[in-house]
């Protein structure tokens, strides 16, 4: 049994943000839900330390426990917050910050290997800049003798290129033990995390460094690192999605969300953002400036360019949403068309139907939202607006320009719109 404790109590000053340093974004999750899910698949037991006063964090992180260090001490201090949660606990125990949502399981793995072999791991990196970054002290065998925080190094120990990661895993036997003796007598008067590794060493106990590229242990601290991060992030998804088998025709230029679906031969024409909560099955097409969120593309359907989907909405096999068309809990049979300017919300449309360009949904009267149904092969004619609730019956024929308050029966023709009157001689040039 494995657990972690993730360090999330700072604010994060330099975000300039009201919200909670681990809550910003990235694919459309909180960076803090990142990490967790990287932690999930090699430690049983998570424990978040959130902050006083953030109720949004707790509920982000559930159902894994959180506990909240009341006063920002420092680093060690936070580690030591949950510890009643630990109470009698055998197995090893990792600390980690949330700010660091890069890191990958396979790095984890690697953690917990070396901890097998060792009474201390650490991961460390070797950053272009170390700028602020504790220095990682190792002796002639290359065991970790210590970390000094760059306020408290001398000059030759800020000359050492390996630095922290900040993250420490041993026995928590061991580990509890060295995080109740720590003291704040340094620079910055904080209980630091990082002594523990002295405390070990100190006891004649071993510790090793498991080196990681530093794209991967950076840590964010602004909104510039937080780009950065999301960047990365998104390389690593459509890699991901290209792996699985989607064509993705320029994927720079493709947002996706950590929960994005692809289905095997699905095309993404460039400049296309999935939010959370899509899947898009095999062959489907996503074409160019398309904008998705929530929803289910079925096999070989074909969406955009320039179309929107908004939540509950389902796209049927085969079926083609085309050009500036919204839908809105949408459920679009199999082969059906909607291809030019509509908004359909509130909707369930029949297999085969064909909603004719300008078709719109008038769903909301001011207070309450009303579903319309089209029946299936249902034709509704252009610039068609349906006043929900309405129902339009299997193979029923709306005429163009028609505004329909009342249901349609299968299988009539609906004209409802004023009659044409033609005044000779009244045009342009009458007087
Ligand atoms: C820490 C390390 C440093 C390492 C660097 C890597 C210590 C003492 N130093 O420094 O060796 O190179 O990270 O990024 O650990 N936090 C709390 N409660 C506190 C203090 C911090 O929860 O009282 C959390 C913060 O929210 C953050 C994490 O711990 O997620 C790290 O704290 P931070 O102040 O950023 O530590 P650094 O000074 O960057
Ligand atoms: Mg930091």
């Amino acid at each position: 049994m494995r657990a972690a404790i993730i360090l999330a109590a700072g604010q994060g000053t330099r975000m300039k943000s009201a919200m909670p340093k681990v809550m910003h974004r990235i694919a459309g999750r909180p960076m803090i839900n990142h990490l967790i899910a990287a932690c999930e698949t090699v430690f049983e037991r998570i424990i978040i330390v959130a902050g006083p006063g953030m109720p949004e964090l707790e509920r982000a992180v559930a159902p894994h426990a959180s506990v909240v260090q009341a006063e920002r001490l420092g680093t060690g201090h936070a580690a030591r917050m949950a510890a009643p949660l630990l109470q009698g606990f055998a197995g090893d125990v990792a600390v980690l910050y949330g700010d660091n949502p890069l890191i990958t399981s396979a790095t984890l793995e690697r953690l917990v290997a070396t901890r097998e072999t060792a009474d201390l791991a650490m991961l460390a990196m070797r950053p272009v800049d170390p700028a602020k970054y504790g220095r990682v002290v190792q002796d002639g065998a290359g065991d970790v003798a210590r970390i000094v925080e760059w306020a408290d190094a001398s000059e030759d120990e800020r000359a050492i290129s390996l630095c922290n990661a900040g993250v420490v895993c041993a026995a928590w036997t061991d580990l509890s033990r060295w995080l109740a003796a720590l003291r704040n007598d340094n620079r910055q008067s904080e209980f630091y995390l990082t002594d523990v590794v002295g405390a070990a060493r100190a006891e004649g106990r071993r510790n090793r460094a498991v080196e990681a590229p530093e794209a991967e242990l950076r840590g964010i601290n602004s909104r510039i690192e937080l780009a950065a991060a999301e960047a990365e992030i998104q390389a690593r998804l459509r890699e991901a999605a290209m792996l699985g088998g989607a064509t993705l025709t320029l994927p720079d230029t493709v947002c996706l969300s950590w929960d994005t679906q692809l289905g095997r031969d699905v095309v993404v024409e460039p400049h296309v953002v999935f939010a959370p909560g899509v899947t898009v099955e095999e062959g489907a097409q996503i074409r160019a400036f398309s904008h998705l969120e929530q929803c289910v593309v079925r096999r070989g359907a074909i969406i955009g360019p320039y179309a929107r989907l908004r939540p509950a909405t389902e796209v049927g096999e085969g079926a083609h949403v085309g050009n500036f068309v919204e839908l809105k809990a949408a459920t679009l049979g199999a082969g059906a068309k909607a291809n030019h300017l509509s908004y359909l919300g509130d909707v369930s449309v029949g297999p085969r139907a064909n909603i004719g360009a300008g078709t719109i949904t008038c769903n909301y009267d001011g207070v309450n939202k009303h579903r319309t149904e089209i029946g299936a092969d249902a034709f509704i004619g252009s610039d068609t607006a349906l006043v929900a609730p309405v129902r339009v019956g299997a193979r029923a024929l709306v005429a163009a320009g028609s505004v329909v308050t009342e249901d349609v029966p299968d299988d009539a023709l609906a004209i409802a719109r004023g009659r044409q009157v033609n005044k000779a001689g009244r045009g342009v040039r009458a007087k």
